[in-house]
């Protein structure tokens, strides 16, 4: 009664932001995103006939608050599907920073979606997997299939799930990782989900969402760089619009956040495929080919405020180990 799953987080390239349902997290807007193939989570899950409780370590680190409600509601689902009640203990680790905008959630559900979905006798296909997967964070519903994902909105638990538009392997896009700061979120992206509605910018935002959605789904599938960048620049900039204008307002950028988006701005000026998103933190996502990948690791490394630069290229699905 054991399985262990492997993971990817993935960037959003249009964003989720706010939920019409936020108990199943069914989003106010569909979204695109590409696995990253570098990153990943690795969960363990083991059902256990001698526990009392479930029991959930990340990094080593026991942990005992909402975290591990969100894991035992995961948990709870598997073990109404599979019809057994035995408690569970959950192992996970980040090869990343937890909770800096690098969608670890996304990852560490996805992961444990499968792990203990396996490890509980069930055979879930991937429509199933995403839609379990959702329920823990929404993004990581887009952490189960391959490559570049789509979650349709859909506005029910049934139809709101992921599915791949295309393989990792399409596009060599790489997404070179700005870090400006390693630390927890000062805001977690669920309160900032519920506190979306408060700004007035927020059915603009969700009214357009198809038309981006389009647009981003052609850029992907013709691999049409320009067209990407644009759009991807935009439906970021949009969410943290919303971000900004909700009430409380939340500011996840930094001074750092800030130069790197303008130099990314100069580079594309001259010549240079590249374009920043940002997710619910300050790092920034760079997303350029691959021909130029080096060289914009390299400027980005040399930029005020960065502390490091992680590289990573289109990934695959979730997978149980040794698979
Ligand atoms: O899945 P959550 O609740 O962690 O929300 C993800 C929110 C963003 O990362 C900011 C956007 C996205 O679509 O990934």
């Amino acid at each position: 009664m054991q399985a262990t799953a492997i993971a990817h987080p993935n960037i959003a390239f249009i964003k989720y932001w706010g939920d019409v349902d936020p108990d199943l997290h069914i989003p106010a807007n569909g979204s695109i995103s590409m696995n990253l193939r570098e990153l990943y989570s690795r969960t363990n899950v083991s059902f256990d006939p001698s526990l009392h409780h479930d029991q959930f370590s990340l990094d080593g680190r026991h942990i005992d608050d909402d975290g591990l409600q969100r894991v035992n509601s995961i948990l709870g689902r598997v073990r109404k599907m599979a019809g057994i009640n035995t408690f569970a203990s959950v192992e996970s680790h980040n090869n990343f920073p937890t909770g800096a905008g690098i969608a670890s959630s996304a990852s560490g559900f996805a992961a444990l979606s499968l792990a203990a979905s396996k490890a509980a006798g069930l055979d879930l296909d991937e429509k199933a997997l995403s839609r379990l997967a959702r329920t823990g964070s929404g993004s990581a519903c887009r952490s189960i299939p391959a490559g570049f994902v789509e979650w349709q909105a859909a506005g029910n638990d049934v139809d709101s799930y992921a599915f791949s538009i295309a393989p990792p392997e399409h596009w060599d896009l790489v997404d070179c990782i700005a870090l400006v700061s390693q630390d927890e979120k000062p805001i977690s992206s669920s309160v900032g989900h519920s506190l979306a509605k408060t700004s007035l910018l927020q059915p603009a935002r969700v009214a357009d969402a198809p038309r981006r959605l389009d647009i981003c789904r052609e850029a992907i599938l013709h691999r049409d760089f320009n067209a990407l960048a644009d759009v991807v620049e935009l439906d970021s900039n949009l969410m943290h619009a919303v971000m900004i204008t909700s009430t409380p307002p939340m500011l996840y950028w930094q001074p750092a956040t800030v130069t790197i988006m303008q130099a990314v701005e100069s580079w594309r000026k001259v010549g240079l495929m590249v374009c920043y998103t940002v997710d619910a933190g300050p790092n920034v996502h760079v997303l350029c080919s691959r021909e130029v990948s080096v060289e914009v690791a390299d400027r980005l490394q040399k930029l005020s405020g960065v502390q490091k630069v992680l590289v990573a290229h289109p990934g695959g699905p979730v997978n149980l180990e040794n698979e």
